[in-house]
């Protein structure tokens, strides 16, 4: 049985698709593509989901961090420190400021940033933090902050990367309402995804908020009048109908993603591959935007699954700190010893709500396969 590492259709079921096209309609009747009434009923959506009390939607995920960077006040010189181990726009928003993204290492079980190594890159110039909640999983966040702000000797600001993770819930409350403020991604593969380019952040602080609003559109206050230099960020009408749609279905999502989670973690202990591969802790807040093993072999295992039509992906295969167009910051191959071994083992098999159990067989069937090929693979 074929099962693709990602299938797009999963969240266009009939009556989705009919309820979508329904609301599309309605927005090419009323014809505001910008700012129509649709982005304040989702933001408003997003706040009673999330439990926090300001949510701006947003061009993209990537702009979403650069939005609530310059908010809080990085600058250009300013020291951020990031997880190397992490998807680009982490960092690539503190450098879009001018700021300078100071890598620190990950934890090996969690795969989010390590308290420890975050406070050893701490120093006079360290502005803010981004921890990321990497895969769904929620980051350590106050931990972070008191060893951070300890080695500094004063306080930073916590800017969550909360791309992977709507939804999910750490036991010191859910994320985006962790730090000052958080950015989330909607990317059509992400938990919570729109039809193209979306994102949104959210903040406890009216000010924050404020400042977002005006960033958002060109740091304008009233049309035409500007009080700082900001950006063109907003998200249009139809990608935020197409988020108030599945909004309505995302806690199911999530929940159908734990599950899977679970059930993986089943197959692959039944089948007596827990001690091969190194399967994640399914945590009760964590929603499971990726379900990332670490492999042995895993480019010969990748071909294998490959061959039993069997999707699968690697996030991520180069750490940040080795991406060329940091060079010039003169991290070395060692330097993150954490973050590196990871991009080097680890593998992500289909989860998204689409993949059924019978899917969940065959593809722990075919990694059995590949690691037992004597043995039979009829367990379930
Ligand atoms: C951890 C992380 N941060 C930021 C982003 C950027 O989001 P977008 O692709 O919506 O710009 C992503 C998206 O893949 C992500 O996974």
């Amino acid at each position: 049985m074929g099962v693709p590492f990602f299938d797009i259709r999963y969240n266009l079921g009939p009556g989705e698709r009919e309820a979508l096209l329904r609301r599309w309609a309605a927005i090419l009747d009323h014809g505001r593509f910008i700012n129509g009434p649709e982005v304040a009923e989702l933001e408003d959506h997003l706040c009673r989901f999330l439990g926090v009390e300001h949510a701006l939607a947003c061009s993209n995920g990537s702009d979403a961090l650069v939005l609530a960077l310059k908010a809080v006040g990085v600058e250009a010189g300013d020291e951020v420190i990031v997880p190397s181990f992490t998807f680009f726009a982490t960092a690539g928003a503190v450098a879009r400021l001018g700021a300078v993204p100071v890598f620190a290492d990950i934890d090996p079980v969690s795969y989010c940033l390590d308290p420890e190594s975050a406070a050893a890159k701490a120093g006079r110039r360290t502005k803010a933090v981004i921890p990321v909640h990497l895969y769904g999983q929620p980051a350590e966040v106050g931990a972070i902050r008191r060893a951070v702000e300890q080695a500094a000797g004063h306080e930073v600001v916590i800017v969550e990367d909360a791309a992977q993770a709507v939804g999910a819930v750490s036991p010191e409350g859910p994320c985006g309402g962790l730090g000052a403020v958080a950015g989330f991604s909607c990317f059509p593969t992400k938990n919570l995804g729109a039809c193209g380019d979306a994102g949104f952040v959210t903040t406890r602080d009216p000010a924050l908020a404020e400042r977002m609003r005006r960033l958002r559109e060109h740091g304008g206050g009233t049309q035409y009048h500007h009080d700082e230099v900001g950006f063109n960020f907003r998200q249009d009408s139809l990608q935020a109908a197409a988020l108030l749609e599945r909004l309505d279905h995302l806690l199911e999502y999530n929940a159908a993603r734990r599950e899977a989670a679970e059930h993986y973690g089943r197959l692959l202990s039944d089948h007596g591959l827990d001690d091969r591969v190194t399967a994640p802790t399914v945590t009760p807040g964590h929603v499971f935007h990726q379900y990332v093993l670490r492999v042995p072999r895993r480019e010969e295992l990748r071909a294998a699954l490959q061959e039993a039509g069997i999707g699968s992906a690697i996030y991520y295969p180069v750490p940040l700190h080795r991406q060329p167009c940091f060079a010039a910051l003169g991290y070395a191959e060692g330097d993150l010893a954490e973050s590196e071994r990871a991009a080097r083992e680890v593998l992500a098999l289909p989860i998204h709500p689409g993949v059924d159990a019978e899917m969940r067989v065959a593809v722990v069937g075919a990694m059995a396969s590949f690691y037992s090929p004597s043995r039979p693979s009829c367990l379930r």
